[in-house]
């Protein structure tokens, strides 16, 4: 991001914090509580949302060398994202053409050239094609080599993988295309991993990703002490979203001549890639976050740290593996918080949802939501 745009959005977050407030809407909003507890919306959710609009994979990060692969699940279909020969990232269903065994297990790997189904050995090429089979007497002549893995279209940018289901991905992401393109995500190595499968609805945790008025109570022994008390700025890139989160030392900025001042120093920076990706931006490992509705009430939850390096020195471990930590109980504490609300939600007590003036993340991210269920 350019500096002038990074003073820019400090001045507006300093401004926040001298008149005591935040950014907010004109009014509080409600959502009945059935739309994370109704089956039917979350088909609509699968259907119109998930199936139709580019989403995003995983990180670019892990699948840099020949034979490096991803698998993932959060789709319904299993796929197999790997690195072809050339270099090329390329997606597949993870599903072998013999009988349909599940080809790679784990999360993340790497081949040595091929992979090879573990149900009877058919072995296929970084590039899907069938490349030997055991006994191939007993097939049809010609098979082999007129079989390969069904395609499952991607695309790369950004340092992420998303799905390609055909509308434009910049089209999609509008002005929020050139405001990570100037954040050259593509540079970053693989930090660490995580994942988690919290029993909530999936837009719980869009939620609790995207507003600060829970840091205090819910985070009080872990980030809220060095982070300004629910004041963040909002920002509209609909259906996106960017919010900034200041630090307490962002007030040190007053003092200091703005030519020197450093966004990510004082604040995070967090995008909402609509409808179910959080990226954070800030000191430390970028924080690539996906969630991906597993039912109803479960909720496939992958984070992604990268860095402008692989850790190399014991001092950079340590600090990752420390930062991994601290994430890791900050998001169990967001994890029990949203567990307990989707059996309360059940309960029959509300009827509907209230959204503060200034949950302004969940109040857009709803709007949206409703836009898109409609078209
Ligand atoms: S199912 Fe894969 S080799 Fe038979
Ligand atoms: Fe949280």
């Amino acid at each position: 991001m350019k500096h002038a745009e990074q003073v820019t959005l400090i001045r507006r977050t300093l401004d926040l914090i001298q008149r005591r407030t935040t950014d907010m809407d004109a009014e509080p909003e409600q959502r009945p509580v059935d739309i994370y507890t109704s089956p039917t919306r979350l088909e609509r959710e699968r259907g119109q949302l998930f199936q139709r609009y580019p989403i995003v994979l995983t990180s670019a990060a892990l699948l840099q060398r020949p034979g490096d692969y991803v698998t993932h699940d959060g789709l319904g279909a299993p796929i197999l994202l790997c690195v072809d020969k050339e270099g090329q990232i390329r997606g597949f269903l993870n599903v072998c053409r013999h009988r349909g065994a599940r080809l790679l297990d784990g999360p993340t790997g790497v081949a040595r050239s091929s992979f090879t189904c573990p149900f009877h050995g058919w072995t296929y090429g970084l590039d899907g094609k069938l490349l030997h089979v055991p006994h191939a007497y007993g097939f049809a002549e010609g098979h082999c080599e007129r079989t390969a893995l069904t395609p499952f279209p991607v695309r790369v940018k950004f340092g992420m993988v998303w799905t390609d289901p055909g509308p434009d991905l910049d089209a999609f992401l509008g002005p929020l295309a050139q405001e990570l393109a100037g954040w050259n995500l593509s540079r970053l190595q693989p930090a660490y991993q995580l994942t988690f499968s919290p029993n909530a609805n999936w837009k719980l945790l869009m939620e609790v990703a995207f507003e600060v008025y829970h840091f205090r109570k819910t985070h009080a022994q872990t980030i809220a002490p060095w982070l300004h008390d629910n004041i963040a700025l909002h920002d509209d890139f609909y259906p996106h979203q960017r919010m900034i989160v200041p630090r307490n030392r962002i007030n040190a900025c007053l003092d200091r001549d703005p030519a020197s001042w450093d966004l990510l120093s004082v604040a995070n920076v967090v995008y909402l890639i609509f409808p179910n990706t959080v990226l954070m931006l800030r000191e430390g490992p970028t924080i690539l976050q996906t969630v991906f509705p597993s039912s109803l009430d479960r909720t496939l939850w992958r984070t992604w740290a990268s860095a402008a390096r692989v850790p190399q020195t014991e001092r950079e471990v340590r600090h990752t593996r420390a930062d991994r930590e601290s994430f890791e109980t900050t998001l169990d504490e967001d994890f029990r918080r949203v567990t307990s609300i989707q059996s309360g939600l059940r309960s029959g007590a509300n009827q509907v949802v209230t959204f503060g003036r200034f949950e302004l993340g969940p109040i857009r991210f709803h709007r949206a939501l409703d836009d898109f269920l409609a078209r």
